[in-house]
């Protein structure tokens, strides 16, 4: 496999193939994933909760963001790596979000960044492209403004909630943007932006006529057997594995069958 770009994720659109894209917050599930072939690892702000067990993902910072890209970017070779700019990062001017998108390339070896949010984020998104940054933009649920939907709530489902998405989708490819994520939005509506926009959308709970699928690691790895969202389908049990391994673990180490004379130094 050869190296992941911006230009190649774009050309995949344009090519009719797929585009793979899970996140990871770290050294060995990123070498994992890379071993897999995955095209793009993102290190999302969704380690504001599966990683820090926090109930949403506000209170990420940039200073965790770059920790985990930093860790991720040593376990990637052809991978593409887009690292989100956390809350708080990119809200208050296009100059504070340039500021922090150069910092998380800089120090965090991000390859681009993703933000949330649509017509609004115009002038941040061609700010941070004009300075030679790509970005990915992330509309539908934007999991950051969980306070504003009152919860994690399938979005656009108003015709005035399904116009305001298509013109935000627009409008972040007129920005610059070489990618879109889609959350949880119905899968029509996915459909008419996929088809509407030329640069690849990418969905997470929006159906099967995006460009591309992204899934956080631990949930398609069925680490959590509490979380069972419609759009997710786990390809694993480590809730299961993990544990009943950790078991066993206890009960050799309790019973003196660990370690044995195998696993002892003459
Ligand atoms: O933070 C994240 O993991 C994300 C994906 C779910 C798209 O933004």
């Amino acid at each position: 496999m050869s190296k992941i770009t911006v230009p190649v994720i774009k050309e995949k659109k344009i090519k009719g193939e797929k585009l793979s894209v899970i996140t990871a917050y770290d050294f060995s599930f990123a070498r994992l994933a890379e071993q897999a072939g995955i095209d793009i690892v993102l290190v999302g702000d969704s380690l504001g909760m599966v990683i820090q067990g926090e109930k949403d993902t506000t209170s990420v910072t940039m200073e965790n963001m770059l920790y985990h890209s930093l860790s991720v970017s040593k376990g990637l070779k052809n991978a593409h790596l887009v690292t989100d700019m956390p809350f708080m990062s990119y809200q208050i001017s296009p100059e504070q979000a340039l500021e922090n998108a150069g910092i998380l390339v800089k120090k965090g070896k991000a390859e681009s960044v993703k933000l949330e949010g649509g017509t609004e984020r115009f002038n941040s998104i061609k700010k941070i492209v004009s300075a030679g940054i790509p970005v990915m933009g992330h509309i539908g649920l934007t999991p950051q403004s969980v306070h504003k939907f009152g919860g994690f709530k399938v979005q656009g489902k108003s015709e005035k909630d399904k116009k305001y998405l298509i013109e935000s989708a627009i409008s972040i490819e007129e920005a610059g943007a070489y990618a879109l994520v889609l959350e949880s939005i119905p899968w029509e509506t996915a459909k008419i932006i996929s088809e509407k926009i030329t640069i690849p959308t990418i969905g997470i709970g929006a159906g099967k006529f995006c460009d591309g699928q992204v899934l956080v690691i631990y949930d398609l790895l069925g680490m959590d057997n509490r979380f069972t969202p419609k759009f997710l389908k786990k390809y694993a049990n480590l809730n299961d594995i993990v544990t009943n391994s950790i078991k066993e673990y206890i009960s050799e180490v309790k019973n003196g069958v660990f370690p044995g004379i195998d696993n002892s130094f003459e």
